[in-house]
């Protein structure tokens, strides 16, 4: 692969750009003030799908990873080529970095590394690593996945790691903090933390080091031992072999994620090269995050036994929660409380047939696997069906506690449209007809409302989410039929529209790489179709002008009651916060700095920033207030 195209592919433009600009989530993308000229509002925008920036502001210029740091850093293509190069951990030419001005993480990752080195060299060399190279042969592993994974061997003793180490000039304190040995609370005196495993090593996304898996050869427990918890190795923000992934789930559109460590190994042997592993803890909000700039597709592997468990079903919910396309704030009798409504990401689920992980099934019959991947369901459809398939339908009384189950996963979806697809479908399953069941699910409703109220916990429900927009969609119109206002000033940015599609029609129509003719392959057609045969009134030149302006009034009125609403959560969130990390620091103040400062500044931010809003807010009140008023005084006279 070219150079250029390789680094590309091994860094996220966001971990990039956010490295010099705050990024602030925005639908799909990232927002910043805009680094290259001076405004007060965002209008610098990353696209992590297209690994690409834009700024919608005066300056008007975009790119891609390259440009970006060239122009930021003032420094001509070559030497953004081998910035970005040694920050994607390509060497170019025979440039080493000195060990000197390495900070304490980038030295705890180097001991990792010479580590897994260490071990490597062991299982694949020595006749220490004999019984370990059987066990491998055994489960037919191929010799390519233990070179390109760097799998190793720890012998049987306490002080095999840590003595090499020492003579590469690490402190034991040091080796503690890497997780690689343990020190014997009686004599003092360090061992070794993994003795006589197979050893796994870890990487971080970018491929640097972060800790091991080691598994016993046999069948002593634990079966595997992690590295532990610490700065460097954090198992919930990290998934297995993600590092040599990233390439082929952007490439494919899709991540597939398994459980084990020999999971993803045999999936990366054959080929398979979108899968990551969860690492055996069911998936994060951070792990989804990591995957959520490479692809919008995310699969599970559920195990058949473990597919139907309720611990399961949540922990998938969890994972189409995680990365809620429009977050909305509502404020509660307790305090502010969060909603969350995710379009954006498609989560699926497979479920493996029984008794068999995913390591077998691709040893036995790769062909499989690709089969069972394209049978994966849409993660509310698998609930349903796990649901379901715990009752005996044929008899009354079983279907009618199915359907109440079922109801109470119906009820808690927020898209109206799915809720209405489920309840059809529920109907046929459940065979009672659909307005009896929507009146049970009304009546269930008012009945965890009581109890709620009871409790006095009761929120108001989170605003039913329309549909249709029918705001953005008539500013949209307008601008379909009359492009020429957008030639003209304007202050109308992407981040008005908050519904993505319509959102994805304002870019194509203003950002000139994108252009309307993508949407039709992105599957919005027929959204735009319906946008352009929207009825309006007639109107001349002089009227669409100022019809637009008055809906870039209130798509900027909405616009900032949202971020109101918004900023209230983050700051009611940042105290939360500030209050724990500081509790954390005093009760921890021994173990190291554990700074509740950083949380602190946060919530002072978050403060002004709330102050700036409401200011704003009044401005365009009263701005809004002027123009009614000058309006009713037009009509009346
Ligand atoms: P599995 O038991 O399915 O492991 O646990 P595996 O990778 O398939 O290993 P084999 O096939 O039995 O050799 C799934 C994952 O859970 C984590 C590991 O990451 C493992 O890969 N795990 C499991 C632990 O961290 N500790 C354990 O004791 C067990
Ligand atoms: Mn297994």
């Amino acid at each position: 692969m070219a150079l250029v195209q390789e680094v590309k592919e091994r860094l996220d433009i966001v971990e990039i750009v956010s490295g010099y600009v705050p990024l602030q989530k925005a639908g799909r993308s990232f927002k910043a003030v805009c680094p290259f000229h001076s405004e007060k509002t965002p209008s610098f925008f990353v696209f992590p799908e297209r690994q690409t920036w834009h700024c919608f502001g005066s300056c008007g210029s975009g790119g891609d990873v390259f440009a970006f740091v060239m122009r930021r850093e003032g420094i001509d293509f070559g030497e953004a080529l081998r910035r970005l190069a040694e920050r994607a951990g390509i060497a170019i030419g025979s440039e080493r970095r000195g060990g000197a001005e390495q900070d304490r993480e980038a030295r705890l990752r180097d001991a990792n590394e010479v580590g897994a080195q260490f071990y490597h060299t062991l299982l694949v060399g020595s006749p220490t690593g004999a019984a370990a190279r059987e066990y491998l042969a055994g489960r037919g592993m191929a010799r390519r996945t233990v070179q390109d994974f760097m799998l190793g061997y720890s012998p049987e003793s306490w002080d095999a790691l840590g003595s090499h180490l020492r003579e590469r000039g690490y402190e034991d304190e040091e080796l503690i903090a890497a997780g690689l040995v343990m020190r014997n609370e009686e004599t003092g005196s360090i061992y070794d933390r993994f003795r006589g495993r197979l050893m796994f090593p870890i990487r971080d996304d970018r491929g640097r080091m972060v800790g091991f898996g080691a598994r016993a050869l046999d069948s002593s427990e634990p079966k595997y031992l992690n590295s532990p918890q610490s700065a460097l190795f954090d198992k919930s923000g990290i998934l297995y072999a993600l590092d040599r992934a990233r390439e082929a789930i952007r490439r494919e559109g899709r991540a597939v994620v398994v459980e084990g460590y020999m999971d993803a190994l045999a999936a990366h042997e054959h080929g398979i090269h979108n899968v990551v592993a969860s690492m055996g803890t069911s998936l994060t909000e951070r792990q989804v995050r990591l995957l959520h700039g490479m692809t919008h597709n995310i699969v599970l592997a559920l195990d058949a036994d473990a597919a139907g468990d309720e611990a399961t079903l949540r922990g998938i919910e969890v994972v189409r929660d995680a990365l809620g396309e429009e977050v909305v704030a509502e404020r509660t009798r307790r305090g502010l409380r969060h909603y969350r409504r995710s379009s954006e990401i498609e989560v699926r689920a497979m479920v493996l047939p029984r008794g068999k992980d995913p390591d077998e099934i691709i040893r036995e019959d790769a062909r499989l696997w690709g089969e069972l991947v394209e049978k994966a369901l849409p993660v509310t459809d698998y609930i349903f069906q796990a649901i379901a398939g715990r009752f005996d339908l044929a008899s009354a009384a079983e279907r009618s506690r199915a359907a109440e189950e079922l109801l109470k996963a119906v009820g808690a979806l927020d898209d109206p449209v799915q809720q209405a697809h489920y309840l059809q479908r529920l109907a046929r399953l459940v065979q009672v007809d659909e307005r009896t069941l929507q009146e049970r699910l009304r009546a269930m409703r008012r009945e965890g409302r009581r109890l709620r109220q009871a409790r006095g916990e009761e929120s108001p429900a989170p605003a039913p989410e329309r549909e249709r927009d029918l705001l953005e969609e008539f500013c949209l119109a307008v601008l379909l039929r009359n492009p020429e206002l957008l030639a003209e000033p304007h202050d109308l940015a992407a981040d008005d529209f908050l519904r993505s599609e319509n959102r994805e029609v304002f870019l194509g129509l203003t950002e000139a790489d994108l252009g309307l003719q993508d949407l039709l392959g992105a599957g919005l057609g027929d959204h735009l179709e319906e946008l352009i045969s929207m009825q309006l009134p007639a109107m001349d030149a002089g009227l669409s002008r100022r019809a637009l302006a008055d809906v870039v009034a209130r798509l900027h009125k909405r616009r900032l009651q949202q971020m109101k609403a918004q900023e209230g959560f983050l700051l009611a969130e940042a105290a939360d916060g500030a209050e724990e990390s500081t509790r954390i620091s005093f009760s921890r103040w021994r173990s190291g700095p554990v700074s509740g400062k950083e949380e602190i500044d946060h919530l002072v931010e978050l403060q002004e920033k709330g102050m700036e809003l409401n200011a704003r807010l009044k401005e365009v009140f009263q701005r809004l207030d002027r123009k009614t008023r000058t309006a009713e005084v037009d009509s009346n006279g």
